[in-house]
Order: C-alpha cells, then sequence, then structure tokens
C-alpha cells in the first residue's frame, strides 16, 4: 500500500505550486475548517491529541509545547518558524518549500490562530534563495486571498507573517541562538529557563517550531487526531515523516514515508540499495548529530521511541548510509570538524572540547595515535556530554558515541597498523 502524501502531494520534479494549484489539491480547506468549525482551544486540543512530535531533530510533543504557551495573554506574542537547517544530511525543509510554500504558511496562518499570536518570522537558511521567493509570493497570495492580514475570514482574528533570512551558521538553528539573530545580535544560545514561551523573541511570549511540523497542522485538521495517528507504522508514533536520502546509495532523495518506516525498506527500496554493489555499513539515521547504526540494525523502525531503544535518535530523520569502504574514524572526523568550526565558542566543553576530539581521531587517521589516546577519546565523550551550554556539543557527541559503541575494532586496527587501513 503506498503512503498517502500529505506535506509531498503537489511535489513535482522541477516545480513549484502556488495558491491556485495548492487550492485545486485540497489547500486552505484546513485553515477554513480551522476557522470556521474550532475553537483555538480545540486546535489545540487536536494538536495534542494527534501526538505530533517536532520534526525539528529534538521530538518534543508540539501540543504539549502549545500547552505551555501563554496564549491569552496580551500581545505582542510570536510564532517562529525556523527553516535555518544547516545539518549535514538534512534538507527536507528545503524540498517542501522548493515545491509547496503553502503547505508552510497554512500550517503557520492555523498555528498563530491556535496559541493567538500576532506576528510570524519564518527565519530561512541564507542558501535558500529560491524556497524564500516562494514563501514571499505564498505570502502574498495568500494575504490577497484573505487567509493573512487582518481579520482572517472575519474572524477578528489578525496575523502577519515575515520571511528573514539566516546570516548562515549552524547554531542559529538552535532556537534561542536564532532568537537572538532575528533581533540582529551575536547568536549566543540564551540560557533556559526562562523558556521562550515565557520570554522568547523581543522579550514577549514566543513559539518556536520547524517547517515539517508547522505543514503538518492542517493536515491534522482535516484528518482528525486519530488519522494522523494511524498514519505512523509503529504504536508510538504519529503522522509521516520526511526522509532525506544521501550517502553511499543508488538513489539520493527526500521520501515522504509513514514514521517507523523500517531502515531496511528505506535503504533497499527507496534507497535502491548501498551503491557500487557494495555492503551496508552503517548510517546516521537522523542527521549528522545522531549516533551510528549498523547492518544489525536494518530492521530497526525508524521513529523516536525504536531508535531511542537502540542507542540512536531519530532527529530530522536524514538517513546518510556508510559503504563497507567507508572509514568510519575519517567519517568521525569529518562531522566533528564541522561541529567544531560551527561553535559559537562560548562554552568551554564545545569549544575546547570538540578540538580535542578532533586532534584525537586526526591522530588516528594518520596513524600516531596510542591506545592512551584511544582511552581519552573515551574520556572526552563522558567530559563534553551533558556539560554544555547548549545541545550543539552534545549533538555532537552522537557520531562519537557511536563510534565508540560500534567500531572500536576500527580504532584498534589503526593504532595497530599505525595507519588507516582504509587507504
Ligand atoms: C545546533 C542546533 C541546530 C539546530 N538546527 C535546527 C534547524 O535547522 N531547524 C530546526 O527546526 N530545529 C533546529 N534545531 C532544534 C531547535 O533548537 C528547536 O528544538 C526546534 O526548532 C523546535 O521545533 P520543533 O519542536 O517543531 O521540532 C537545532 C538545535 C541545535 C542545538
Ligand atoms: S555548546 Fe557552548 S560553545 Fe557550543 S555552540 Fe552551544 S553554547 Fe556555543
Amino acid at each position: 500500500m503506498s503512503t498517502p502524501q500529505l506535506l509531498f502531494k503537489n511535489r513535482r520534479p522541477g516545480e513549484t505550486v502556488f495558491l491556485k494549484g495548492y487550492r485545486a489539491t485540497g489547500g486552505y480547506q484546513g485553515l477554513e475548517q480551522a476557522f470556521r468549525d474550532l475553537t483555538p482551544e480545540e486546535i489545540r486540543q487536536r494538536v495534542n491529541d494527534s501526538n505530533l512530535r517536532g520534526r525539528g531533530g529534538a521530538g518534543f510533543p508540539t501540543g504539549v509545547k502549545w500547552g505551555f504557551f501563554p496564549h491569552d495573554k496580551p500581545g505582542p506574542k510570536y510564532l517562529v518558524c525556523n527553516c535555518d537547517e544547516m545539518e549535514p544530511g538534512t534538507y527536507k525543509d528545503g524540498e517542501l518549500l522548493a515545491a509547496d510554500p503553502h503547505q508552510l504558511v497554512e500550517g503557520m496562518i492555523i498555528s498563530a490562530y491556535a496559541l493567538q499570536t500576532d506576528v510570524g518570522y519564518i527565519f530561512i537558511r541564507y542558501a535558500y534563495e529560491q524556497q524564500a521567493e516562494n514563501l514571499r509570493r505564498a505570502i502574498a497570495e495568500a494575504t490577497e486571498a484573505g487567509y493573512l492580514g487582518k481579520n482572517i475570514l472575519g474572524s477578528g482574528f489578525d496575523f502577519e507573517l515575515h520571511v528573514h533570512g539566516s546570516a548562515g551558521r549552524y547554531i542559529l538553528g538552535e532556537e534561542t541562538a536564532l532568537l537572538n539573530g532575528l533581533e540582529g545580535k551575536r547568536p549566543n544560545p540564551r540560557l533556559k529557563p526562562p523558556f521562550p514561551a515565557v520570554k522568547g523573541l523581543f522579550g514577549r511570549p514566543t513559539t518556536v517550531n520547524n517547517v515539517e511540523t508547522l505543514a503538518n497542522i492542517q493536515h491534522i485538521i482535516t484528518g482528525g487526531a486519530d488519522w494522523f495517528r494511524d498514519l505512523a507504522l509503529t504504536i508510538d508514533g504519529s503522522g509521516t515523516k520526511l526522509y532525506g536520502l544521501s550517502g553511499h546509495l543508488n538513489r539520493t532523495e527526500c521520501h515522504e514515508l509513514p514514521v517507523g518506516t523500517p531502515l531496511r525498506q528505506i535503504v533497499e527500496e527507496y534507497g535502491g540499495g548501498v551503491w557500487q554493489g557494495r555492503k551496508f555499513k552503517a548510517c546516521l539515521p537522523g542527521g549528522a548529530s545522531t549516533p551510528y547504526l549498523t547492518a544489525a540494525h536494518l530492521d530497526v523502525a525508524l521513529d523516536f521511541d525504536s531508535l531511542e531503544a537502540v542507542g540512536s535518535r531519530f532527529g530530522t530523520a536524514g538517513v546518510t548510509v556508510f559503504d563497507d569502504r567507508t572509514c568510519m574514524v575519517a567519517a568521525t572526523l569529518n562531522l566533528i570538524r564541522f561541529f567544531e568550526r560551527e561553535s559559537c565558542g562560548w562554552c568551554t566543553p564545545c569549544r575546547d572540547g570538540l578540538t580535542m576530539v578532533a586532534w584525537l581521531l586526526q591522530m588516528l587517521e594518520a596513524g600516531q595515535a596510542t591506545p592512551e589516546h584511544h582511552g581519552m577519546l573515551r574520556d572526552q565523550l563522558a567530559n563534553i556530554s551533558g556539560t554544555s551550554f547548549c545541545a550543539l556539543a552534545e549533538g555532537a557527541m552522537g557520531p562519537l558515541a557511536g563510534l565508540l559503541e560500534h567500531f572500536e575494532q576500527e580504532i584498534a586496527d589503526h593504532i595497530k597498523k599505525g595507519c588507516c587501513p582504509f587507504q
């Protein structure tokens, strides 16, 4: 049975759907239904019942997050969409906005109504110029159609929406660094608490949600919470997910599939198998900050709980596959160098710890490491995990934890042979 396409239903190669095409396939019916038949409280309840979990990486339940929001407090209050998307291996939001920008615009208007926020910002990756352009056109069309602006569909509710370009660093995706960036400040993460729901953009209540999270809202309205939950293949999941495939596969594309799709099906059916007739060695299941899975995990369902049970994370469902000729030390060094470069430098475990980890991995790769260096790598994992100011360094420890968990022998071989065994 093929997966119902909610977010990708209008996706055609090289094409973008705007208002006319979007409406032709049911676009804005969720918004009309929400404004006509539901109170903001009923919308929040439906989202809560749907068990939608944030698609930005952490998987926090959206209904619970919205439950903390002081919707009845006087404005201004803000809804911010996070489209920074700079994590290696994650490109799903860019794909969605390239094809169908109204999906996000409609989701944001309903969310704003549910939370009673007055102003929305879409904070978008600097490189997504076409997607930003698509959004500006979609916002203009939605305003013209009476879906945005003053007194939306005669409801008395006002909401304005703006597109704001990111300055282009990975840390800007962290929600409080993003808020500093939106305010024109240096994007260091903020101390939490206070959480953005209490003190967010310009010191006012703010909710930050991911593109894919917000684009699901109108489908939960039209289909209902039970229908949405049942789309997932596993009992703890709900909805569909955009799985962005990359790495050593025959086909590297983004697919909308049920939450809980097994890794083997993703690799073999959707990725066309490992390239050049080679074998599957490992993958990052949810972006660069998630611990590796190995061939022993091919039958694991890709969802939040199943992946946590095997020591990894669903993250953004950006699945990056490595073939059996890959040196996992080199792969991890490459990832750590990214996180080291993108560290904002504010706290010691991240600023100095990632530099140390990169140096140790470089020593291994160059064949100059000793068993003592191997031990130091373990020490660094323990030192950095749980001690950094924001989740960037914690995320960077994902691949390192996977390397130490699953590829001890490969590390030992680098030391014993005095060189990289894959060169
Ligand atoms: C370093 C770092 C980068 C992040 N980048 C993104 C991003 O590009 N997009 C995103 O939605 N969330 C990103 N997040 C997670 C956000 O802080 C936040 O949890 C998310 O936007 C909340 O949305 P959700 O609840 O809808 O998932 C990042 C977190 C960290 C620590
Ligand atoms: S963990 Fe610390 S240094 Fe690293 S990005 Fe976050 S705040 Fe900055």
